[in-house]
Formats: structure tokens, C-alpha cells, sequence
């Protein structure tokens, strides 16, 4: 593989892929200084304002918000030495788009329009691009929901469920996600095409609640709460800053299924993903 561009390389889907790129000259983008290593270059670089300074014939594994990626690209020249581009957008493209709360829909619309746009620039340099659409992702403690719920069973000792949390999830491990981009990279099938990746288990919310609790050595206790209550708490609570991002929309998302079809990925790429009831959380 030629340099290898990881944009996102501090989140939790960098935390496992720098890793496994030991074997490559790889440029590890963050908004920070960080030290370099043997094997990792360290660019202090924010993706919303500057060029990316590319040398040589090169692959961006990115991760870090889609918003930014097409304005990037339309930065650098037409003839740029950049080959590939993989990048990671989100199925709320599709959950959040008839979304109530304004808010989703904006986060949405701003997904399929980069979506749109992170095609076109490339298609103008002749760049090779595969986007990638996860749900939940979770692995090393850097997530806001899996580990959101860890630490509020660890505090509390129970946790909250609105109704009876029937929707179907299917969370996804990161390093699984990190192992899909390599895979990718080094196939050919999976040029100029989009993929849902979904973790390797579908079970419900409350299934996912209980694995939580098992994965912490921990008897789940689990409360339902009556929808109607808990929309009248959001309410009265959301004016609060800490918990703005809170709302009423989630009274509908726990219930609803968010499942996606992975099979084209295992077919092009050979795609896989542990099993959520395997966890362990060691944070
Ligand atoms: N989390 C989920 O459950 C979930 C679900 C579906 C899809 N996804 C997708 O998966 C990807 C990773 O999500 P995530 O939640 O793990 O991470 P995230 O919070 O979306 O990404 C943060 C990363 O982006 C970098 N970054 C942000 N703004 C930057 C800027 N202006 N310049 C340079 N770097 C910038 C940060 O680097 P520094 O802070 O070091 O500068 C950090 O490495 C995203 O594309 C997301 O849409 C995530």
C-alpha cells in the first residue's frame, strides 16, 4: 500500500487502526501535537481549513466528521498524488432523516449532502472512493452510548428504559470497523461504492442493556419507564445544559429497529464482526 492518511486517527476507529497499519507509512492527523513514532508521523492539521500537504501517492482513511471531507478534497489540486478515499458517514443518513426533533434532520441532511459532495470532488480528481455507514459503534471507551450506559450502571447500579427498549440494535466494534477499511484498501471490489456495516449481532435494546450488565460482572437491573413519564422528565430537564442533547425523539428511537444489511460487505470484502454479547468492557 502506498502512505496511508488517517483523518480521525484519535477516535475510537483510529484507537485500532493505527495499530494495525504498522506495517505502512502512515500520517496520523489530529488538531493536537502529538509526538512521533517509529512507524506513525504526527500532523498537527485542522481538516476545516487546511491543505492537506501530499507528496506522494497516498490513501485517506477517514474518520473524522464527513462535513468537513469534501471541502478538503475540493482544496487540492486536480492532478493531487491522493488515490483512494475511505470514509466513514453514519446510517443516521437514513434514521434521522424524518426525524421530528429538527435537529436529527439537520444532521442528516448534512450527511447525505457530503455524501453527495465527497463523490463529486473525487470524481473531478480521479480519486477511487468507498464510503462506510455504521450505526453504533463501541470498543474502547471513547463512545457516547455504550459507554454512557457502562458508567451510569457502574454509578448507579440500574439503568432506565423507556417502554420496553424492543428496537433491534446492532452494535459494531471499532476494530472491527478499523479491519473493514484495511480490507477494503486492498480490494478492488469495493471501488466507488457505499456499505452499511453493522455489528455482528442484532438483539434489542433491552438485550443490549442486559449484555452490559454481564459484561461488568453485574446482575442487570433493568427499569422500564412509562413513555409519558419520561417525555414530561426530558422536558423539565432538557433546559439544563448537561443534558440538552437529551430529547423527546429517543421516547421513539428505543423502540424502533435501526437495522441495516451488511451482506454486500461480507460478499465484496469479506467483512466481519464480533457478536455484542462477547464484550468485555475493561473501562
Ligand atoms: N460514534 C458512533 O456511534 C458512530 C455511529 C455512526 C457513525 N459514526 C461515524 O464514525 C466516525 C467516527 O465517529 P466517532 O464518534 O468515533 O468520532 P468523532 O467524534 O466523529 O471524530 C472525532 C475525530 O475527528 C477528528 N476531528 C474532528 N474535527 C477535526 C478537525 N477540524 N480537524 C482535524 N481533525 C478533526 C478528531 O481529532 P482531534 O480531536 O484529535 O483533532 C477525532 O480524531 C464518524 O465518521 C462518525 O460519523 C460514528
Amino acid at each position: 500500500m502506498s502512505t496511508i492518511i488517517v483523518a480521525g486517527a484519535t477516535n475510537q476507529i483510529g484507537h485500532f487502526l493505527l495499530p494495525r497499519l504498522q506495517d505502512h507509512k502512515v500520517i496520523a492527523i489530529s488538531r493536537q501535537p502529538r509526538p512521533n513514532t517509529d512507524k506513525i508521523s504526527w500532523l498537527q492539521t485542522d481538516l476545516a481549513s487546511e491543505v492537506l500537504p501530499i507528496k506522494v501517492s497516498s490513501q485517506l482513511f477517514y474518520s473524522a466528521p464527513l462535513p468537513l471531507l469534501p471541502s478538503l478534497l475540493a482544496r487540492l489540486p486536480k492532478t493531487t498524488l491522493l488515490t483512494r478515499v475511505i470514509a466513514f458517514s453514519s446510517t443516521s443518513r437514513f434514521t434521522k432523516k424524518n426525524s421530528t426533533n429538527p435537529k436529527e434532520q439537520i444532521i442528516a441532511n448534512q450527511l447525505i449532502q457530503a455524501e453527495t459532495a465527497l463523490i463529486k470532488e473525487c470524481q473531478q480528481r480521479n480519486i477511487t472512493w468507498t464510503i462506510l455507514r455504521p450505526t453504533l459503534v463501541y470498543g474502547c471507551g471513547l463512545d457516547k452510548n455504550i459507554t454512557f450506559i457502562a458508567n451510569f450502571i457502574k454509578r448507579f447500579g440500574f439503568f432506565p428504559v423507556i417502554g420496553q427498549g424492543t428496537g433491534l440494535r446492532q452494535p459494531v466494534h471499532a476494530d472491527d470497523l478499523a479491519q473493514a477499511c484495511i480490507k477494503i484498501a486492498l480490494s478492488s471490489n469495493t471501488i466507488n461504492k457505499t456499505y452499511n456495516l453493522t455489528g455482528g449481532q442484532t438483539l434489542s435494546y433491552h438485550a443490549m442493556i442486559t449484555a452490559i450488565f454481564k459484561s461488568l460482572g453485574k446482575e442487570p437491573r433493568i427499569i422500564s419507564i412509562p413513555p409519558l413519564l419520561f417525555t414530561t422528565m426530558i422536558r423539565c430537564i432538557t433546559w439544563l445544559p448537561k443534558y440538552s442533547h437529551l430529547s423527546t425523539t429517543m421516547v421513539t428511537r428505543i423502540n424502533q429497529d435501526l437495522c441495516f444489511d451488511c451482506t454486500p460487505a461480507q460478499h465484496d470484502f469479506n467483512y466481519q464482526s464480533r457478536k455484542f454479547t462477547d464484550i468485555k468492557l475493561c473501562y
